[in-house]
């Protein structure tokens, strides 16, 4: 299968007057469907360049980028926003971007199936089953400054995904909310990932929600950097049958593979790639 999210050599060069800035210096990235997946990266790094590119808002100096299976740089721009707007869902850092404040909320999630000429009553069923699926059902008929922050990002994320789309894209979705909400939110985005097949890329730079995704991406200087030597520990779920998931960053960091060969030592369990001896 084509992976989702296809970007080769990516260069971006934004120019201000006469001044130069490479924001993105040959990005190499690739996701695949159906995966769940955070960039992060220190402020000036090119996440939102980056973000921008993929949500067709701005367009490469040089390079390839493929979406959900398009090939954004030559496709005509009324063919671009169509297929923009089935199967890619935008989430903003300020939420706002994605409402109306005057509307109620779900007339808010009801509005892009309005526009795309989805039914009255398909479109109501539509949107209370996305209100209810992020925990907003008895906010259906609420207005927007009656919400709390964390409601209406809960509310746009409902915008987002009214027309049903494959590939979520969010920039910093919970920057402006407290701990405890911006995991909540997380939770939602895990459920719909898991349950919904939804496909999702989030940027953030808080490495805490970060490791709640499946795979963390690096940028550093428009680049994808190599892995994080200050991730050294996870806390992970043991499951029923003591089947353990190890983020997939640090099997990689580890060099462990398919398998790999489990130790009791003194303190614990050690975890290393199949082939090292231990000399015992
Ligand atoms: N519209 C723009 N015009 C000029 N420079 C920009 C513009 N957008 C971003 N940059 C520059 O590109 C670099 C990457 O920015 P950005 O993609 O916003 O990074 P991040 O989201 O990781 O903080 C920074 O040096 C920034 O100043
Ligand atoms: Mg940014």
């Amino acid at each position: 299968m084509a992976p989702i999210i296809d970007c080769r050599n990516l260069i971006k060069i934004h120019k201000q007057g006469n001044l130069e800035v490479v924001a993105l210096q040959g990005l190499d990235f690739t996701m695949e469907e159906g995966e769940f997946i955070s960039v992060v990266g220190k402020s000036g790094a090119g996440k939102s360049t980056l973000l921008t590119i993929l949500a067709g808002l701005d367009v490469p100096s040089a390079g390839a980028v493929e979406v959900t299976g398009l090939e954004l740089s030559d496709i005509a721009e009324r063919a671009l926003v169509r297929h923009y707007r089935r199967n890619v869902g935008f989430l903003w850092q300020d939420y706002s971007r994605n409402l109306l404040p005057y509307l109620k909320a779900i007339d808010n999630v009801e509005l892009p199936m309005l526009l795309a000429g989805v039914g009255a009553r398909r479109r109501r069923a539509r949107a209370l089953a996305l209100l209810e699926a992020v925990g907003l059902r008895n906010h259906a008929y609420s207005k927007l400054h009656t919400m709390s922050g964390g409601e209406q990002q809960r509310l746009a994320l409902c915008v987002a995904l009214a027309l049903g789309p494959k590939l979520l894209l969010a920039d910093e979705p919970t920057g402006e909310l407290d701990t405890e909400t911006s995991l909540g939110i997380y939770e939602v985005l895990r459920r719909l990932n898991e349950e919904g097949g939804l496909s999702i890329l989030v940027v953030t730079h808080d490495v805490a929600l970060a490791q709640r995704t499946d795979r963390v991406v690096r940028l550093a200087d428009g680049k994808v950097a190599g892995p994080d030597y200050h991730r050294e520990s996870a806390t992970v779920e043991v499951g029923p049958h003591g089947a353990v998931e190890i983020p997939r960053d640090m099997l990689i960091e580890a060099g462990i593979g398919d398998r790999a060969k489990a130790r009791i030592v003194e303190d614990g369990i050690l975890l290393q790639p199949e082939d090292t001896s231990d000399g015992s």
